[in-house]
């Protein structure tokens, strides 16, 4: 049954049932919609939508599935796990299982080369990252604080941090002249920004591997964010969830490196955030925690948690897999071979039609330059774009400006939710729209085949499009399997 966001008696409701602090009034959310619509089939539905907005890692499942097969006991609802039912089904303490923080801790570990180290008893459990955002954002900051969140960053943080809480996120602005690069200046005048406005600044948010970057944080880069941070005593917030996405080198460093090798900070103000969303690809299973220096926001978070935990079916069967040593490090290498692959024939097959991607060697996406397609350098111009790419090119892409990049033109493609195949029909249709526009010459020998293949029609659509996408009837209901917690 479909609710309509329209007619309803906003009175009724408190201040945040009816304010759009959600913020799934984005093209963001709105590419998803479009994708539901109509969605890509190879045999029912080849001119459908690709979805190319959701960051999810699935090109790994044949090595888990193997696992659940040969580990029968993990599952309490097989025959060999039955006589755990009772007791994982009566267990609530939100602590969370010891094995399940043992064997989290552990995977942390692992998953940064052994060179940090996790004390299971600092780790707190949420609802995926989703949920640990929150939890830090309400143990950090009152309503009208704010963190500094070096941008392009994750559409879902001005959900995730700022909806119930009332928290406010201040862009630390991030040029492509630098790659992107989080700096001290820019830091400074992110903060300057905030003071001059009165606003209380309780802490900086960033993203390491970035999204929708696919880059990751040097050294040098945390140490200066560390005592940036220390010198303001203010927090760092590292959301890390994409840790064992990396694919080539450079290797990843967490900011727990960074403590363990000696640097002047008050640990009180160091908290990661990380979930199995994105390194195992499970994030319908809601595996979220906080791992945080300050024992006073492991006290607080443990109790928030409450409204969030783990099931502890879930906790179970995480706690068996990710104890097997040799699963884990067959996964992992696995996973990252397999992410490198895709990332190699997205942006290889790009290049032919003088499509360039940020150089990256992380996450589930690539962060793709079409600035030289705008007429334009303006967000309205992007938008024309991508509304181009989503209902004629039929692929949803996600807009820079819904990550808040400042420059118009660049736009974030995932690569790991699809199959092969899926991904040259993607391929396909980009190389297509590129020779259609008029941007890359059809190469004499392929053009009679370019032609007949030719189906993207162009027409001038674009005023529908912006009415239907953004029309409040098309607002997903509660209910709706358009809505997904996270992407
Ligand atoms: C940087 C970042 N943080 C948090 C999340 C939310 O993850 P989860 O599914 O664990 O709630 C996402 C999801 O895309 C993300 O990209």
């Amino acid at each position: 049954m479909a609710f309509a966001a329209v007619n309803e008696d906003f009175s009724l409701l408190s201040r945040i049932a009816t304010s759009d602090g959600h913020g799934e009034v984005s093209p963001y959310f709105d590419g998803w919609k479009a994708y539901d619509r109509d969605p890509f089939h190879p045999t029912q539905n080849p001119e459908g939508v690709i979805q190319m907005g959701l960051a999810e890692n699935q090109l790994s499942f044949d090595i888990v599935e193997e696992w659940i097969r040969n580990n029968p006991s993990a599952s309490i609802c097989t025959a060999e796990g039955l006589s755990e039912f009772k007791e994982t089904a009566i267990f609530q303490d939100y602590h969370g299982l010891p094995e399940f923080r043992n064997a989290v801790a552990k995977f942390m570990e692992k998953v940064r080369g052994g060179r940090a180290k996790f004390d299971p008893d600092r780790i707190v459990m949420s609802g995926g990252a989703t949920g640990a955002h929150e939890m830090v954002a309400f143990c950090l900051a009152d309503p009208g604080d704010a963190f500094l969140v070096p941008s392009p960053y994750y559409p879902g943080f001005d959900r995730d941090l700022r909806w119930r809480t009332g928290v406010q996120l201040v862009p630390v602005v991030g040029e492509s002249s630098n790659n992107f690069k989080v700096t001290r200046a820019a830091m400074e005048a992110a903060y300057e920004k905030a003071q001059k406005e009165n606003i209380r600044v309780k802490g900086v948010l960033i993203t390491n591997p970035s999204n929708p970057l696919g880059t990751l944080l040097d050294r040098q880069t945390l140490r200066s964010i560390v005592t940036f941070v220390n010198e303001k005593n203010i927090h760092l917030v590292c959301d890390e969830i994409y840790a064992a996405t990396v694919f080539a080198q450079p290797d990843f460093i967490s900011i727990s490196e960074i403590l363990e090798e000696g640097i002047e900070c008050n640990r009180d103000l160091i908290h990661i955030v990380y979930s199995l969303s994105k390194d195992l690809g499970f994030p319908g299973f809601r595996v979220g925690i906080v791992y945080s220096y300050n024992d006073a926001v492991v006290n607080c978070g443990r109790k928030m948690s409450s409204f969030g935990l783990v099931s502890t079916q879930t906790q179970r069967l995480v706690a068996a897999m990710l104890s097997d040593e040799d699963f884990v490090d067959k996964f992992l290498a696995e996973s990252a071979r397999r992410l490198g692959q895709r990332y190699v024939t997205f942006t290889r097959g790009l290049a032919p039609v003088g499509i360039s991607c940020l150089r990256s060697n992380a996450g589930l996406f690539c962060w793709m330059d079409l600035r030289k397609l705008l007429k334009e350098a303006t967000v309205e111009a992007e938008m024309g774009l991508w509304r181009t790419i989503i209902h004629e090119v039929k692929l949803n892409v996600s807009p820079g400006s819904s990550f808040h990049c400042t420059e118009p033109g660049w736009f974030r493609v995932c690569f790991a939710n699809m199959d092969d195949e899926t991904m040259k029909v993607a391929l396909q249709r980009i190389k297509t729209f590129m020779f259609q526009s008029g941007e890359v010459a059809v190469p004499a020998k392929k053009s009679r085949r370019f032609q007949a293949n030719l189906r993207l029609s162009f027409s001038s659509i674009r005023g529908r499009y912006v009415d239907d996408v953004m029309s409040p009837h098309n607002l997903a209901s509660p209910h709706s399997p358009l809505v997904r917690a996270t992407t």
